[in-house]
Order: structure tokens, then C-alpha cells, then sequence
């Protein structure tokens, strides 16, 4: 298996101690960068990567960071989302717990290629086992000297900050973890503007996820054009993914990009145990579009082969259903996580998704009624593309794929309602 991010996963922990991060190559990355490079070299080798922010959206993360102005009245901030909140994802924790000095690492130099002296890491409050864990390597790298006045004798100073968030999933959600950061309720801005240029405390504000920055020291030991070489064109190197459900051998995956889904499951996972069948996958993380069996044979783990299949590779977290999961009651499951998490700012998605979970905990009961499928599918199609946010969408198009690719788990919900009435009637 390529590995990257993982390579010291092996360690169980150890290179949580900046002396074992050292002996196994850490800092050399940021020693280079400060050394051999100007912050615009950083950012053009960022881009020849090919990397892709590993945050959900895939947005080139080079071109992103180029939005960001060169010269600013207000400081720029560099924000790191730790705030990994997506059902079926759990990267993020295992990169930061196993080797947190990679993540600081990586946001050192991301700060130094667009000119910030303050970092901020948005941890969700729910790992704050995690956080401890950061603290402390975060104290070792001042210590040491990573962080702090005069980087390594560059003339370049950085300060860095872990901050837990509450447990809302709507914080990760780029804008409201801003909103958080800065000590307010955590509701999402209207963009533009996009936070490159007015982002934290009105300044430029650069936020990426975990797996992203924590590349970046790779990118620069290696070059970019090593790292592209792993992945596809488009997509360039490894990325970590999360599988759980029906699988032998759950857990934290990292692949190159390009690399067969099925492979992954059947191979690196052990395959579905009991020898029963594929039924479904969610490929990105709870809020993208699920494939069938059928569906999956065809993708490749890359952003174009995912889209290409009619969905997102997301967050990366990786849901396997086998052929004893009902279809209904898992997409039950994620409508309830969203109407729960809707931070209510707006109408369509805080009615809408109460709406849809109040249809699907009657036909739940049995209690369907002739239409309810219909109405979900209307219901979701009242939230997509029409609310301030990204949650709205990640609530309405699970329902709308699952409706369209296992109707018979929706409409046996419905026949076995007529059923009850019926023998209630004889
Ligand atoms: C509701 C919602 C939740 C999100 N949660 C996360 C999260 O937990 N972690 C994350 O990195 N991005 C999350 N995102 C995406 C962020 O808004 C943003 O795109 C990402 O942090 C950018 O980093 P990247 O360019 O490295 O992917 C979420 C988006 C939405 C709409
Ligand atoms: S879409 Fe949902 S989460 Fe986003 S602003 Fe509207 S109510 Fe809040």
C-alpha cells in the first residue's frame, strides 16, 4: 500500500514525541521550505501537486491559496478544519492522533507561503483527547523552536492556537467555524466574499482540512510533480479513506488516487464477511449520493471517476452496505442527523428537513401512506440548490439517490401499510 500521510501510523503514536518525528524526517520539510524557498515557490509547487483539498469539496488547494492577497491592511490567518464531523469519517482524528507534529508541520509552511503569523487549529470538541494530544506537540514545536519568534533563524514568526469547537456539525462548514472561531453562534456567511479575502477577524483567511495541510511537508521534501505522479492528472496523490459498515477489516485506508473501489473493499478490506453480497456504498462521507453494487464496479477513487458515477468522493468516508441493509431505514438514520444539525438560519432547511423526517418516522411505523415516497422526493427537492448552505444539499440528495436507486425499500414501506389497513378492515 502507498503511504504518505501514514508512513508513521506504524509507530502507534510514538511520533507524537518530536524526537521521534525528527529521527523519522520531520521538520526537514519545513527546514527546506524556509531555507530554499520563497512563499511563492511554495505555492506554485502546492499547485503543481495537483493537490485537492481533502476537505470535502476537492477544490484545488494551490489555486486557493493564490485568491489570497498579497498585501493586506488586516493580518491573514491560516485555519486548519479539524472539526471532522461527517457520519462515516474519522481520517482526520487518526492523522492527528498518530502524528500531530505532520499537521503542524504542514500549517507552519502552508503560513509562511501566504504570509500569516497566526494558526488556528478548529478541533471538534468531541476529540479532546486529540486536542491534549496537539497542545502538547504544538509546546514541543515551540520548544524546539518551529513555532514562535524567528523560525529557525529565518526572520519568519508564527504563532500557533488549538481551538475546540462544541459539537456542532454545521462549524465545519468553512464560514460558520469562522463565526465560532471569532466567539459567536456558529451560523454560515453569505458568500462571496470567500474567506481568502475576507475570512477570519475580516482578514485574508486560508481554511483547509487535516489531511491537506498535513501533505504539505511531503509536497515540499519530494516536489510536486512526485506527488502528482502518484494519483491521476487531475487528481493528484494518495488520499486516506474511512471504510466502515459491512467490511471485515474496517478502518483508515490511504491509496493513491485512481485506485479501483472494489479493490479497496474486496482486497485491503477482506471483503463483505458471511459471504453475503454487495447491495449499496455511500462513497464521500454521509451527505453524497449512494452507488449500487453495479454502480461501484465501474469507480475508480478519484474526484472525475466519482463524479463521472453521479456522485463525490466528499469526505472520503466510505459506507458498505451488503445485502441485508435496508435502504429506507439507513437514509432515515442520516435525514434524522441532518434535521438535528440544521443550524436553522434558513427556511428551507430548517422546515424542510423536519418535514422529511417527520415522513420518514410514519412510514417508519408503518403508517406510510399512499404518496409518502413521492413527497419525500418532493420534500428533498425543496431544499436542494435553494438554501444558504451546504447542509441543505447534503440532506436532500441521500434521500433523492436512494429514492431513485432502491425504490422497493421505500415503497415496502407504503405496501405494508395497505396490508395493516386491509387486514385491520377484514
Ligand atoms: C455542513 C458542512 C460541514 C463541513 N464539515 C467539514 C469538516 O468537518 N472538515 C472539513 O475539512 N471540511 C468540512 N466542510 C467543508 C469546508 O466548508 C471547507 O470546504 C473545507 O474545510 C476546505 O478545506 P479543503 O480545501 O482543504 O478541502 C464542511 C462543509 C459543510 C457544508
Ligand atoms: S442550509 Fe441549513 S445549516 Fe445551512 S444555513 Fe440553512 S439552516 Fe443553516
Amino acid at each position: 500500500m502507498t503511504q504518505v500521510l501514514t508512513s508513521r501510523f506504524h509507530l502507534k503514536g510514538e511520533a507524537c514525541d518530536i524526537a521521534v518525528y525528527e529521527k523519522t524526517g520531520g521538520y526537514t520539510g519545513l527546514a527546506k521550505a524556509l531555507k530554499e524557498f520563497t512563499p511563492d515557490q511554495v505555492i506554485e509547487e502546492v499547485k503543481k501537486s495537483a493537490l485537492r483539498g481533502r476537505g470535502g469539496a476537492g477544490f484545488p488547494t494551490g489555486m486557493k491559496w493564490s485568491f489570497v492577497p498579497k498585501e493586506s491592511k488586516r493580518p491573514k490567518y491560516v485555519v486548519c478544519n479539524a472539526d471532522e464531523s461527517e457520519p462515516g469519517t474519522g481520517k482526520d482524528r487518526d492523522l492527528m492522533r498518530y502524528d500531530p507534529h505532520q499537521l503542524i508541520e504542514g500549517m507552519i509552511i502552508s503560513s509562511f507561503a501566504l504570509g500569516s503569523h497566526a494558526a488556528y487549529i478548529y478541533i471538534r470538541g468531541e476529540y479532546w483527547f486529540i486536542k491534549e494530544i496537539l497542545e502538547k506537540a504544538v509546546a514541543q514545536a515551540y520548544a524546539k523552536g518551529y513555532l514562535g519568534k524567528n523560525i529557525l533563524g529565518s526572520g519568519y514568526d508564527l504563532d500557533m492556537y488549538v481551538h475546540p469547537g462544541a459539537g456542532a456539525y454545521i462549524c465545519g462548514e468553512e464560514t460558520a467555524l469562522l463565526e465560532s472561531l471569532e466567539g459567536k453562534r456558529g451560523h454560515p456567511r453569505l458568500k462571496p466574499p470567500f474567506p481568502a479575502v475576507v475570512g477570519l477577524y475580516g482578514g485574508p483567511t486560508v481554511v483547509n482540512n487535516v489531511e491537506t495541510l498535513a501533505v504539505v511537508p511531503h509536497i515540499i521534501l519530494k516536489g510536486g510533480e512526485w506527488y502528482k505522479s502518484l494519483g491521476t492528472e487531475k487528481s493528484g496523490g494518495t488520499k486516506l479513506f474511512t471504510v466502515s459498515g459491512h467490511v471485515a477489516r474496517p478502518g483508515n485506508y490511504e491509496v493513491p488516487m485512481g485506485y479501483p473501489l472494489l479493490k479497496m473493499i474486496n482486497d485491503d478490506c477482506g471483503g463483505i464477511p458471511g459471504g453475503r453480497r454487495l447491495k449499496a456504498i455511500i462513497p464521500g462521507g454521509s451527505s453524497v449520493p449512494i452507488l449500487t453494487a453495479e454502480e461501484c464496479e465501474k469507480v475508480n477513487l478519484d474526484y472525475e471517476s466519482v463524479a463521472a458515477a453521479g456522485t463525490m468522493l466528499g469526505s472520503g468516508g466510505v459506507i458498505v452496505m451488503d445485502e441485508t441493509a435496508d435502504i429506507f431505514e439507513s437514509t432515515r438514520n442520516l435525514t434524522h442527523f441532518y434535521k438535528h444539525e440544521s443550524c436553522g438560519w434558513c427556511t428551507p432547511c430548517r422546515e424542510g428537513t423536519r418535514w422529511l423526517f417527520n415522513v420518514f418516522e410514519r412510514m417508519h411505523r408503518f403508517e406510510g401512506r399512499p404518496g409518502d415516497v413521492e413527497l419525500l422526493y418532493d420534500l428533498a427537492d425543496k431544499i436542494l440548490g435553494k438554501s444558504f448552505c451546504a447542509l441543505g444539499d447534503a440532506a436532500a440528495m441521500p434521500v433523492q439517490s436512494a429514492i431513485k436507486k432502491f425504490p422497493d425499500d421505500f415503497h415496502r414501506r407504503i405496501k405494508h401499510t395497505l396490508v395493516q389497513i386491509n387486514n385491520a378492515a377484514d
